[in-house]
């Protein structure tokens, strides 16, 4: 892509820099630790069809609008809605709460992430070699507990992100975005290749590919429409960013619809590796968020190389995670450098140091602060944490960006498809129009009310 200078402000070097970035922001944790166990605990395939629906028909139109308001906004969220928005009107306070949702997400990402890298330390030095699997259970609960290894390694992340950041936006941000994401395909496809030729991968294989109706709930329909916000990033114009990075040559809908291939395919594959060697070790894909952290270093004791294999996988999903990182370490100092006037290297240290301390609480939520359950019981604060952005933040977030690119009192139809379509590609299809402005609204604002009737059942239980 050659370059368009349509200011100072600093472009992407290249349009492959810009779809592996944005992908690189979408593929994550959702795609590596969150979908295959909540595929394994709705039942495998048949959820994982309507998954794919909800990408379509409610990621993608979000995904292309978000891109829109940022190429055409030229900002970061907020100050790209300010930019658009009509003379005294107020849009542009979702694109501040839009802010807020990067750094909420961030604040327990880290921690996460940094669990990522305290695993690959542990595969990679043979920790688990000879342990029982109640001993793998047992050493994650533990490792929960130990508060300082937690905010360690967590350090760690935000250390690295902002460093990587602060390197510029083509020499750090799109380099290492680059790097990372050829790197983490490379070591997906092998470790699909082994798991899939496991011995008894088959059972697996059929979970996973072979939908069965009768096993899905109206939970699990719910389910997929959170994972569908979440593993693409909107709501909180995480995406838009990079929209006011590239120029006008390609249309809008085309790259969105790279981006969203991407992250699928990430994460279809992701699920190709844990299925099938989860049945060929006859291991239960049920257990929920602990199946890539217990679960996974069960089966790598048990394979011939499974440190090895252990080590590439845990390494995989550290680079997942810290494109992710990378990426909305990218929002926020944009927001900083845009609004506040500040210089790179200053948002990224200022910066670093308010994520490190935002940070802390999910860190201590697992041990000295375990007892505040603040979702009711077993609860911990990353579960708060999560609630105020999947389950508020990015569906709302979502919902006025529909308003504000489909209505004449926002952005307007007419701005919206102008920009979508500018460009060589796929252009959006006009004839959908009133399933956009009518019928996406109400199906975000079911996801909203079925979140909220979920966790007041649960408080009141
Ligand atoms: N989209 C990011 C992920 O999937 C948040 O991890």
């Amino acid at each position: 892509m050659s370059e368009i200078k349509t200011d100072e402000r600093e472009q992407l070097a290249s349009r492959i820099g810009f779809l592996l970035i944005s992908a690189g922001c979408a593929i994550g944790l959702g795609n590596v630790w969150r979908f295959p166990f909540i595929t394994g605990k709705y039942g495998g395939a048949a959820f994982v069809l309507v998954y794919l629906v909800f990408l379509l028909l409610l990621g993608l139109p979000i995904m292309i609008m978000e891109f829109s308001i940022g190429r055409a906004g030229r900002k970061n969220i907020a100050g790209a809605i300010r930019a658009l928005e009509p003379s005294k009107s107020k849009w542009h306070i979702v694109g501040y709460l839009g802010i807020l949702g990067n750094i909420i997400l961030m604040m327990f990402y880290t921690t996460v992430a940094g669990w990522g890298f305290a695993y690959l330390y542990r595969e990679a030095t043979g920790a688990f070699n000879g342990l029982e699997p109640a001993e793998i259970g047992a050493m994650f609960g533990a490792f929960l507990g130990s508060t300082g290894e937690l905010i360690f390694w967590m350090a760690i992340v935000v250390l690295l992100g902002f460093f990587i950041c602060s390197l510029g936006l083509q020499k750090g941000v799109e380099k290492a975005g680059k790097i990372m994401m050829s790197g983490m395909f490379i070591m997906l496809l092998i470790l699909v290749a082994k798991s899939v030729t496991l011995p008894g991968a088959s059972a697996g294989l059929a979970f996973y590919l072979k939908p069965d109706f009768s096993s899905l709930s109206g939970e699990a329909i719910y389910a997929a429409m959170g994972q569908a916000f979440f593993t693409l990033s909107l709501g909180i114009g995480s995406m838009a960013i990079f929209g006011s990075y590239i120029g006008k040559e390609r249309s809008l809908t085309g790259e969105s619809l790279h981006v969203m291939a991407l992250d699928t395919i990430v994460a279809l594959l992701a699920g190709m590796v844990i299925f099938p060697a989860a049945f060929a070790f006859g291991v239960d894909v049920g257990t929920g968020p602990g199946l890539v952290f217990v679960t996974l270093p069960n089966i790598f004791n048990q394979m011939l190389g499974g440190q090895i294999w252990g080590t590439l996988f845990f390494l995989f999903l550290t680079f997942a995670a810290m494109t992710t990182v990378i990426a909305v370490f990218e929002n926020i100092m944009a927001f900083t450098i845009d609004e506040w006037g500040w210089t790179r290297k200053k948002a990224a240290l200022m910066n670093g140091i308010g994520i490190f301390i935002l940070s802390l609480p999910c860190a201590l939520g697992f041990g000295p602060w375990s007892s505040f359950a603040p979702l009711g019981e077993g609860t911990v604060v990353l579960d708060l944490e999560d609630f105020i952005l999947s389950n508020n933040l990015l569906p709302l977030g979502a919902l006025v960006f529909v308003l504000f690119c489909t209505n004449g009192f926002g952005w307007g139809w007419s701005n919206f498809i102008k920009e979508a379509d500018t460009g060589e590609g796929i252009k959006f299809p006009k004839w959908i129009k009133p399933y956009v402005t009518y019928v996406l609204p109400l199906v975000i604002l079911i996801v909203f009310v079925m979140g909220w009737k979920d966790v007041i059942l649960k408080l009141l239980a």
